[in-house]
């Protein structure tokens, strides 16, 4: 009997607190701060941000050089300061003249933002102390480093000990910490994927860099939900937020042409409107090609399977191109009816309806599956002038102001844009 007791109090020891340690509390004891978020006034960035900033967050910026990610976190400054939330703009990669450059060209009056040049951390920490930062911008993790450790900046012992630190420092006094992290076209580079599960919130900044459209999408986001993506045009004076960006991708359409579809997308709760387009030509000699760019290259491969077997059009003969407008990538299979109707469309040399569009997943048997959100795609297109649309005849809804054009397979899809 004795042996318990001995082991029960010797447990006790071991577990004995620290004087510094904080005693459990009840939640219902806990300030929550939930609605002090610190809006940019950027609408589209709050909106990817859950609403906007939550103090004491740190937000992980990720995308490839030249996207966009410094011109974004300077304007995010730039109306921080406006509104009396001072922030500290922290860059190891411009000078302060450089910045200054920057900030001339933008539209926001970025003049009495505090910026600073600056590659170690411990002193990064201690100026955004002595300010009073309430949001502390670095720009970028791979180019902080730490004193404590040995190592030059960028490697990855480096980046994430940098971003545990400003972790705590968000976490212990308060300030929100935006974090930069450059990515490279493969998606590698020491750095932010292996930060992702530190930080509270990973956005990532994407677009073609020869396009003037940018996409910020959160991938996590421990305050507000993932998936979300806001639309950024990059202008001669900075970023600017795309007010209507379920049509943004659509301004450049050319009505009348064929192998054109429209489809809608949802991005999060959005629902966004793309073109898709084909090109299908008569092969020179050897093997055809099939080209996708936004669209993963064996679903076109499927989806032109599934069109020659079940659809009945000749393929084999023919270079195949298919392009999403825009730089979007096209990830849900609902897109697959515009995909369809676009290839139909060019190889039939006829263009679709300039009034419809097209929503519904492919089956390997040549079925059209009903999608997720019909209702909320069909209203968006609805509002953009769409008139028309080709769904599944499985789909059951109730629509207004848009003609639903019920589809059961492929071969039916033909021959009514034949027709
Ligand atoms: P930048 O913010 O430096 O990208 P990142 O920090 O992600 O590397 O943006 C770089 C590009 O944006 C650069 O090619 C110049 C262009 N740009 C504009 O077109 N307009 C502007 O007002 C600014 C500031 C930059
Ligand atoms: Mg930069």
């Amino acid at each position: 009997m004795e042996e318990p007791v001995g082991r029960a109090s010797g447990r006790a020891d071991r577990h004995a607190a620290s004087a510094s340690t904080r005693p459990p509390v009840r939640l219902s004891a806990v300030v929550g701060n939930s609605s002090d978020r610190w809006r940019t006034g950027i609408p589209e960035f709050d909106f990817v941000l859950g609403g906007g900033i939550v103090p004491g967050s740190v937000v992980l910026i990720g995308g490839e050089p030249g996207i966009g990610k410094s011109t974004l976190l300077l304007q995010c400054a730039a109306r921080l300061e406006q509104a009396g939330i001072t922030p500290l703009y922290v860059s190891g990669e411009e000078s302060a003249e450089q910045i200054r450059l920057r900030a001339d060209r933008l539209s926001d009056d970025a003049g009495q933002v505090h910026v600073l040049g600056e590659t170690c951390l411990e002193n990064i920490l201690h100026h955004a102390a002595t300010l009073g930062s309430r949001v502390v911008l670095v720009d970028s993790v791979q180019t902080t480093y730490t004193e404590a450790l040995e190592g030059a900046p960028g490697n990855v012992g480096q980046v994430r000990e940098c971003a545990a630190r400003l972790m705590r420092f968000a976490k212990d006094s308060g300030p929100a910490v935006f974090l930069v992290g450059h990515v490279t076209k493969e998606g590698g580079l020491a750095g932010p994927r292996t930060l992702e599960h530190i930080v509270d919130t990973v956005l990532y900044f994407e677009g073609e860099a020869s396009l003037d459209h940018r996409i910020l999408r959160a991938v996590k986001n421990r305050f507000g939900s993932v998936d979300e993506i806001g639309v950024f045009r990059m202008t001669g004076s900075g970023l600017e937020p795309v007010a209507d960006p379920a049509a943004a991708f659509l301004a450049s359409r050319i009505t009348g042409i064929s192998g054109s579809a429209v489809t809608a997308l949802m991005e999060g709760t959005r629902p966004m409107l793309v073109e898709i387009q084909a090109l299908a030509t008569k092969a020179g000699f050897g093997t055809p090609q099939r080209v996708a760019n936004g669209l993963d290259h064996r679903r076109l491969a499927l989806l032109l399977a599934v069109l020659e077997r079940r659809g009945g059009l000749q393929l084999r003969d023919l270079d195949v191109f298919v392009n999403v407008t825009g730089g979007v990538r096209l990830l849900e299979p609902s897109t697959d009816l515009a995909v369809l109707a676009a290839l139909v469309s060019s190889v039939q040399d006829r263009p679709v309806p300039s009034d419809a569009m097209f929503l519904g997943e492919v089956g390997l048997g040549g079925e059209i599956r009903p999608v997720a959100g019909v209702e909320r795609r069909l209203a968006e297109a609805g509002r953009q002038g769409f008139r028309r649309a080709f769904i599944s005849a499985r789909s059951k809804l109730v629509t207004e102001g848009i003609e639903v054009i019920a589809v059961q397979g492929i071969g039916e899809l033909a021959r009514r844009l034949a027709a």
